[in-house]
């Protein structure tokens, strides 16, 4: 009941993120065979770019009750305490393991870690490596220990579709088109005994992320064709400080890390003023949302595009030392941190909810599992702290491992060929969707400009095309960003990353979930 080819493994693995690479890790600790797939490369995915690092508790000082009321903080109040629990203590044992397996972190000259911290954070706890490049040392680990590691097979270029289940509904694989393969459309299936979805986030339906042009968030989008529980997709997260320049012409924008504010750095508008000085008693370090907030009132007053960042009090040495890769992209743009002002604003860059998982990272569909960005663990509620991504992958993937080792059952036959999309959207779509949601679902919100986006979306699903990469991809892009808007429109309430401006505060009623934001009646 599959189209073209079809192949069989123990465990299906989607996505070679920080979540994807650790979950096949440890599902070859359990002895079993591991195919992970991934949209194009290996390393194209979101954890290479990540600037910050990995908060987790390695200090003495620090506690992990004190990590877990930081992150609550920033959740507003949607964070659920077990799962929060689960990530603050057992992140520092994940993050020993990551370094065990190569991660080199960035340390004193005595050996100790260098610890930073980031806004929402009390406490020095985030680990970094090659100052600002802690993603991509994180990824040069995981992608070498899988490569080490002969069972697990790596297919590229394999952009997944739809769910397989089998006759008692558990899920048994997926279908996906792999570049050159089988059938002259390329659509065949992998079968497996679990699937396991970390293909992160949605950052593409904006038309500026700090997310790589990959991120078009597929797995939420497969498990909204599959009926799985998807929630808080209304709190995606600006993070305030992408770099403005004319010579970044791309949808994705270089991020210039927290840490930079962390290490010191202060917001300024065009007058030189710290804006964020009597906002928040953190300042610049204050959560996410609230910074973002913060930036954004101030372009709506002045009509610019962009604040800065004042780091020229940290110097050359230092700023070069410790953020290489900022230094090189601002410079590469003409503007030198050291000397210049940075100009910068809030960008799309991380979605806090997705398909719903508990604490063994297991959807609603049995046999289904969502590791990382694609997931909603409850870890970060209405806003995330910052850091507390990658480490929530490395924390869940061996989780959902020793989930699947506990009670696997035999391969089962596909019962049904798959749904497959009602329709496949005509990726010329892709620009005007990121306009509409910039516009309507972005930063602010309101009644009249979510209607606004709605309509549009529905205007855009009517242009049909053949299905091919492309048009999958910006189904997709279309089915979560629809999926966000109904929850944007339904959440009558401000709170954490979702900000409307006619409901600007939050209500006690709202405190809860929206039900793939399809009705009041869903807040669980
Ligand atoms: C940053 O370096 O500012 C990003 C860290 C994060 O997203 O947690």
């Amino acid at each position: 009941a599959v189209p073209g080819w079809s192949e069989t493994t123990d465990v299906l693995v989607v996505g070679s993120g920080v979540a994807g690479l650790t979950a096949a890790l440890h599902l070859r600790e359990q002895g079993l065979h591991v195919t992970v797939v991934t949209k194009v490369n290996i390393d194209d995915g979101s954890t290479r770019w990540a600037q910050g690092g990995i908060a987790a508790v390695l200090d003495p000082l620090d506690t992990p009750a004190a990590h877990a009321n930081d992150t609550e903080i920033a959740g507003v109040g949607l964070c659920d305490p077990a799962a929060v629990r689960v990530l603050v203590e057992e992140g520092p044992t994940r993050v020993r393991e990551l370094m065990r397996i190569g991660a080199e972190f960035d340390r004193h000259p005595d050996g100790t870690l260098m610890l930073t911290r980031e806004g929402g954070h009390r406490a020095d706890r985030i680990v970094h490596a090659g100052g600002d490049a802690t993603g991509a040392e994180v990824q040069r680990a995981l992608h070498e220990a899988v490569r080490r590691d002969p069972w697990i097979k790596l297919v590229e270029h394999a952009l997944v579709l739809d769910l397989l289940r089998g006759a008692d509904g558990r899920a048994c694989g997926l279908t996906l088109h792999v570049l050159g393969e089988g059938s002259e459309d390329g659509v065949g299936a992998i079968l497996a005994r679990a699937v396991v979805l970390a293909t992160g986030g949605m950052g593409q339906i904006y038309s500026s992320t700090t997310n790589p042009s990959v991120s078009t968030g597929d797995g939420v989008a497969l498990a909204i064709r599959a009926g799985a529980v998807v929630t808080d997709v209304e709190f995606v997260q600006f993070h305030p400080t992408s770099f403005v320049s004319a010579a970044v012409t791309s949808v994705q924008r270089p991020l210039i890390s927290e840490a930079l504010r962390g290490e010191g750095a202060h917001l300024v508008d065009e007058a030189g003023k710290r804006f964020m000085v009597g906002r928040h008693e953190l300042a610049e370090l204050a959560p996410r949302d609230v910074v973002a907030k913060g930036i954004h009132r101030v372009l709506l007053d002045t009509g610019a595009d962009h604040v800065y960042l004042d780091a020229r009090h940290l110097g050359a040495e230092f700023l070069e030392h410790r953020f290489p890769t900022i230094v090189a992209s601002t410079r590469s743009a003409g503007i030198d941190p050291a000397t210049e002002l940075i100009p910068v604003a809030p960008a799309a860059h991380y979605a806090s909810g997705g398909v719903r998982t508990d604490l063994h990272g297991r959807t609603t569909i049995p046999g289904l599992y969502a590791c990382g960005e694609v997931a909603c663990t409850g870890v970060h509620g209405a806003n995330r702290l910052a850091s507390n991504s990658l480490l929530e992958g490395l924390v869940f993937a061996k989780r959902i491992a020793d989930d699947i080792a506990r009670d696997l059952p035999p391969q089962a036959d596909p019962f049904s060929g798959p749904a497959g999309p009602a329709w496949v959207a005509d990726p010329a779509i892709r620009g005007e969707l990121q306009r509409a949601m910039t516009r309507g679902a972005g930063v602010l919100r309101s009644a009249g400009s979510l209607a606004g986006t709605a309509k549009e979306l529905t205007r855009l699903a009517g242009l049909r095309t053949t299905p091919r990469n492309a048009a999958w991809e910006a189904t997709n892009l279309l089915t979560v960003a629809s999926a966000l808007v109904a929850s944007a429109s339904t959440r009558l309430e401000t709170r954490g990353c979702h900000w409307r401006e006619d409901y600007p505060v939050a209500e006690d009623e709202w405190r809860g979930h929206l039900l793939n934001g399809l009705s009041p009646k869903g807040v669980l």
